[in-house]
């Protein structure tokens, strides 16, 4: 490893930083096996269409098909397992109990893997809520109506059980974007994996941190538009690449 290895970089400038945060997207979750969004021919937006699968219009439009395309997505993510990437951040906050890891993904892979405090800032498909009152639904009630597609709302006599994630156009939870915010302007040095970059307002963080100075280390094995400023470039696959940036203890 030379000194210019982008890896080697890195290693260092994760070390020397005392204040880090980590902003993750569908990337990090690919080799998890579950499809992120926008790449070309195999992101899931090439096979289905956000406006009718991930948008209260296409929800009120026809709820049967959006309630199963997420039933699909939530056996995906039931059937796979955190990978070394997600393994690795949740290392590197063990070690580094302050860090704050901030993810658009909606699988709930980091906190299987053990990471803790995790701002999940599109919601989880782990979760289900009125779709009137958005209070949470229990597996039991689930259970119960597990024919209807999608059940109806325990809470609310026009409710229907919905996914507890963000879709477009909806405004994501104000307290868990607050922080993110906090987070991203309170760091010296932001790690942001597997994100196009393309989605606001998550897209923003890495730019609100590196303007108050804080150093960039995007991991992608494509280039997306954190690549323009970020300060080092790890082109890899976050499964292959976090285990070394992060190094044994
Ligand atoms: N390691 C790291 N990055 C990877 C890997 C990998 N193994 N495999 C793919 N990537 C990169 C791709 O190159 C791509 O740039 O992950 C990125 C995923 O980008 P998107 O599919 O756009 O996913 P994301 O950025 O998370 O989308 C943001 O858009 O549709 C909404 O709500 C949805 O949260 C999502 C948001």
């Amino acid at each position: 490893m030379t000194a210019a290895d982008p890896l080697h970089q890195a290693r260092r400038a994760l070390t020397a930083a005392r204040r880090v945060t980590v902003l993750t997207g569908a990337g990090i979750s690919a080799e998890s096996g579950i499809p992120t969004f926008r790449e070309a021919q195999i992101g899931l937006w090439a096979t289905f269409d956000p406006r009718q699968l991930a948008s209260p219009e296409g929800f009120a439009e026809n709820p049967g098909r959006v309630w199963d395309w997420y039933q699909w997505r939530r056996t995906l993510i039931g059937n796979s397992a955190p990978n070394p990437g997600h393994r690795a951040l949740a290392e590197l906050q063990r070690r580094r109990p302050d860090l704050v890891l901030i993810t658009q993904n909606v699988d709930g892979l980091h906190q299987r893997a053990g990471s803790r405090g995790v701002l999940e800032l599109h919601g989880s498909v782990q979760r289900t809520v009125c779709s009137v009152t958005r209070r949470a639904i229990d597996a039991d009630w689930l259970a119960r109506h597990a024919d209807d597609h999608p059940p109806p709302s325990p809470h609310h006599p026009d409710g229907l059980a919905r996914p507890d994630v963000v879709w477009f156009g909806e405004a994501l939870p104000a307290d868990v974007l607050e922080a993110a915010f906090e987070a991203a302007a309170n760091c010296d040095l932001m790690l942001v994996v597997g994100t196009s970059g393309e989605v606001h307002p998550a897209a923003g963080l890495p730019r609100i941190a590196r303007e108050q100075g804080a150093t960039i280390i995007d991991v992608n094995p494509q280039a997306d538009a954190i690549r323009e400023f970020a300060d080092l470039v790890l082109a890899r696959p976050g499964g292959e690449v976090l285990p070394k940036l992060i190094g044994p203890d």
